[in-house]
């Protein structure tokens, strides 16, 4: 059950002039979240500027020194109103905290690998599945794509949980230059129909699509955790829709806030 608490900001790190993880004392939504969940969060609880709550998903569980969840980070790209606010944010502040909400993504088990895509911000959901996966014995590989080699965050935390990095920057600075979908594309096609492989992919909406096509022309399964606009986060609003294939064969929008985030790949209309 998802609970709403006024949550206090106890730590504020810039990793960029644009990217900066936000710690929240949230207990009791850190005590409950799985992978891929999100939760909505307003900044500057006092004022209407921005009037609505954003969509985050959590990207680590802190634990205190008896291994109790305690708090939550977010992963924010600043891009308007409310990202400026939580970019700016002090220890100390209060922020409104619903969660946590929405579709976790299915974890496999081994001898099944994961392979994990993710553009940009898109990273987010990726700490808490990796650790997810490493305790579970999976073989991981981060497919991670930036603008530059600066914007690329966090390789040290996957490294450390035997995560195999494959990195691409559309500048060239670090890794393969181009998008992230090409050494994807590759490691598909190079992989024995006998190996199983899990793909999870968060991005701008058109890696999204790109890295579905290549799963299902390799025959591949994909989750994807897709970013709609969302205005409740708990289905009221029906901003977040999604096209999707049903079992009919019809198209149905299905609320991503609800269904998902987390979406089969396959059954999305692109
Ligand atoms: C399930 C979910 C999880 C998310 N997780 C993260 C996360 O971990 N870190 C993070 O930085 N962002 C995440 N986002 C996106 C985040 O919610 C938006 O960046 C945020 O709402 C922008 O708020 P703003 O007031 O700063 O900008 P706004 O003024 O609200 O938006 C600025 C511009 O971005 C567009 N926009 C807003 N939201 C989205 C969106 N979801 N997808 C595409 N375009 C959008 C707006 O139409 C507008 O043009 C997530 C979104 C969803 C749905
Ligand atoms: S965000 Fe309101 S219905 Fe999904």
């Amino acid at each position: 059950m998802p609970v709403d608490v006024t949550a206090v900001v106890i730590a504020n790190r810039p990793l960029s002039a644009a990217y900066n993880v936000l710690t929240l004392a949230a207990p009791a939504i850190a005590a409950t979240c799985t992978p891929g969940q999100f939760v909505m969060i307003k900044a500057g609880l006092t004022s209407f500027d921005p009037l609505l709550r954003r969509p985050f998903s959590v990207f680590e569980v802190i634990r205190d020194s008896q291994g109790t969840a305690a708090a939550i980070t977010i992963l924010s790209k600043r891009i308007g109103p409310a990202t400026a606010l939580i970019y700016d944010a002090r220890p100390g502040e209060h922020m409104a905290c619903l969660g946590p909400l929405g579709r976790a993504f299915s974890i496999v088990e081994a001898p099944i690998e994961a392979w994990m895509v993710a553009g940009g911000v898109g990273l987010a959901p990726f700490a808490t599945l990796a650790e997810a996966l490493a305790s579970r014995g999976v073989q991981t590989t981060l497919f991670y794509g930036a603008r530059t080699g600066a914007e690329l965050f966090y390789l040290d935390f996957f490294r450390s949980r035997g995560v195999e990095l494959v990195l691409t920057t559309e500048d060239g600075s670090v890794g393969e230059r181009g998008r992230i979908v090409a050494p994807l594309e590759r490691a598909l096609a190079a992989r024995a129909p006998s190996s199983p492989v899990m793909v999870y992919a968060c991005g701008p909406e058109a890696m999204l699509a790109a890295t579905a096509r290549a799963t299902q022309k390799h025959g591949r399964p994909c989750q994807v955790s897709v970013e709609r606009v969302m205005g409740c986060g708990l289905g009221g609003c029906y901003s977040c829709v999604v096209p999707m294939r049903g079992d009919d064969g019809l198209t149905h929008n299905v609320r991503s806030c609800l269904a998902g985030p987390v979406l089969a790949a396959d059954q999305i209309v692109w």
